[in-house]
C-alpha cells in the first residue's frame, strides 16, 4: 500500500514541473488560409520556454521565420527557419517579437501571425541554468519537449493506474 502511495506521489512530482505551454495557433482551426491570427495571438500570453505549434496539411502549408519587414510585405524578409512537418513545434527561446508565414503565397490570404514573447515570469535561471546555455537546433528542443509532455502524461496514467489499485 505505501509503495503504491510513493508511486503516486513521485508520478505527481514528475508532472508538476512541466509548466512550458504549447500554443497551438489558431486552436482548432490550425494553420489555414482566411483566418484573422492577430485575434488568436491577441489572446495569448507567450512566455520564454514556451512553445508555438501550427497543424496543418503537410505538403500543401508551411512555415517560415522571417522578420517584421517579411510579416508586413508576405516576402522572406529576414528568413531565420522553416518548418514543413505538418505538425512543427517551435521553440521560444528569446523574449522578442516573432514572426511567421506562410511560405507557399498563402500569406496573403492571411497565413502570418506575430507574436510577443514575455521574460518568464518565474526566473527561469534559478530552475536549471541548461536550458538557458543550450546551444541545441530547435527540432531537438521541441522533440525533447513533446518527449517530455509523453512520459508526464505516462506518469500521469500510472498515478491513476496506482490510485485504482489502491482502492481496490
Ligand atoms: C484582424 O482583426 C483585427 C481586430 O479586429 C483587425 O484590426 C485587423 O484588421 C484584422 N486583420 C485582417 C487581416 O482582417
Ligand atoms: C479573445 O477571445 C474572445 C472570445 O473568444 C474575443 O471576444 C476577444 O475579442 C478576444 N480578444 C482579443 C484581444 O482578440
Ligand atoms: C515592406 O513593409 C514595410 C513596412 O513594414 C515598408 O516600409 C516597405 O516599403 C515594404 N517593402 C516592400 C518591398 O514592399
Ligand atoms: C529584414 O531583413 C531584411 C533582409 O535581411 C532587411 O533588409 C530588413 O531591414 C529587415 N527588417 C527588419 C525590420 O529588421
Ligand atoms: C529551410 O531550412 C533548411 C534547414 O533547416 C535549409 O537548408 C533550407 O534552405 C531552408 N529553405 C528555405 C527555402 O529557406
Ligand atoms: C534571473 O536572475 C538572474 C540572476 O540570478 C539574472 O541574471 C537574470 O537576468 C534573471 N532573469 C530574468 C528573466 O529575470
Amino acid at each position: 500500500m505505501s509503495w503504491l502511495l510513493a508511486v503516486a506521489v513521485l508520478a505527481g512530482f514528475a508532472v508538476g514541473p512541466a509548466a512550458a505551454t504549447d500554443h497551438i495557433v489558431g486552436a482548432n482551426h490550425g494553420w489555414n488560409p482566411n483566418i484573422n491570427y492577430s485575434l488568436w495571438s491577441g489572446n495569448q500570453t507567450f512566455y520564454v520556454g514556451d512553445l508555438i505549434s501550427f497543424r496543418y496539411q503537410k505538403g500543401t502549408h508551411n512555415v517560415f521565420e522571417v522578420n517584421e519587414t517579411g510579416y508586413d510585405n508576405c516576402t522572406m524578409a529576414g528568413v531565420a527557419g522553416n518548418w514543413t512537418s505538418g505538425k512543427d513545434f517551435i521553440p521560444l527561446p528569446e523574449a522578442r517579437r516573432y514572426y511567421f508565414i506562410c511560405g507557399n503565397g498563402f500569406c496573403l490570404q492571411g497565413m502570418k501571425v506575430a507574436i510577443t514573447v514575455h521574460p518568464s515570469p518565474h526566473n527561469a535561471s534559478s530552475e536549471g541554468s541548461g536550458r538557458r546555455g543550450s546551444t541545441g537546433s530547435a527540432g531537438e528542443e521541441a522533440a525533447a519537449a513533446e518527449l517530455g509532455t509523453k512520459s508526464a502524461a505516462w506518469l500521469g496514467a500510472l498515478a491513476v493506474a496506482a490510485a485504482a489499485v489502491a482502492f481496490c
